[in-house]
């Protein structure tokens, strides 16, 4: 059979599992994440990896580009892999989420670690960016898969909270999912077939708003010229939670892209 008529064959199980997600994107990742048993690579979070090899792949833009006297922001942080991650690199860091589900397990996970703070926040809220500027002060911002899965006009407003919050000194760094086929593509390279489906996968699509992609197109339209400068870009690969039977790796292609305020 067709790849394109395995793909197709794949519609009746998508519609129906997605269907029962919840239309509030902020209730939808509340449910989500309250519904998260295990983390971590053999865990239920399908972008949990905490792979070493994905980090490495941002260290040395981190590295040098981050005004380390400041604090880190991880915008929409989930369980706080990223942000325990960044604490290790950084004097301080604090992970913000609009689920406090998210938030009450990245508390748990990071029990310990004394350069961690989080708090539950809607980014893409008026005002959360001064909010913000109040609470920690000029800071850089980490965001690791979150501009894909906003509308563009939460996007924009996300990209304005952080202009305020970055001020003269601080930097943008994002990495974000970027495949290049349909949704239906994309769920068959993470190993959806018309028989079977990754539970994490299925989790997903169950609870989640669809999320779109965040490529250079994307990224100029949120982060317009008269407010940001663009200070580095290019391809990134995002890794997921190993899904398929051989229990390797799984990259999709991403997008990263470091910014300051103009
Ligand atoms: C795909 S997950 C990525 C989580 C984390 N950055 C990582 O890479 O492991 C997207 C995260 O963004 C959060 N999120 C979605 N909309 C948000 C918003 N408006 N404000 C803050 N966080 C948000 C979700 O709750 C979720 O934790």
């Amino acid at each position: 059979m067709s790849k394109l008529w395995e793909r197709m064959l794949l519609v009746p199980t998508v519609v129906r599992l997605t269907s029962r997600a919840p239309k509030d994107p902020s209730v939808a990742w509340d449910g989500y994440w309250r519904g998260i048993l295990t983390t971590g690579r053999s865990g239920d979070v399908l972008w949990d990896s905490g792979s070493q090899t994905e980090h490495e792949q941002y260290t040395d833009v981190l590295m040098g580009h981050f005004n380390p006297a400041l604090p880190v922001i991880d915008v929409g942080c989930g369980n706080g892999t990223n942000t325990r991650w960044l604490a290790g690199l950084f004097p301080s860091v604090v992970g913000i989420d609009v689920s406090v589900g998210a938030i009450e397990l990245a508390r748990r996970e990071a029990a310990g670690l004394h350069n961690v703070d989080f708090m539950v926040m809607d980014a893409t809220e008026a005002g959360v960016g001064e909010r913000l500027l109040e609470l920690v002060g000029p800071a850089n911002v980490f965001v690791r898969g979150v501009f894909h899965v906003l509308k563009p006009d939460k996007q924009s407003r996300l990209a304005a909270n952080l202009r305020t919050v970055v001020g003269d000194s601080g930097r943008v760094f994002l990495a974000e999912t970027n495949f290049p086929g349909s949704s239906l593509a994309y769920l068959q390279q993470l190993g959806a077939t018309r028989r079977s489906m990754p539970p994490q996968l299925q989790r997903a699509l169950e609870n989640l708003p669809r999320p779109g992609h965040f490529g250079v197109q994307e990224r100029q339209n949120t982060f317009p010229d008269a407010d940001w400068q663009l200070i580095a870009d290019g391809p990134a690969h995002i890794e997921v939670t190993p899904m398929n039977a051989s229990g390797h790796s799984q990259q999709v292609p991403g997008y990263f892209a470091l910014l300051a305020g103009a």
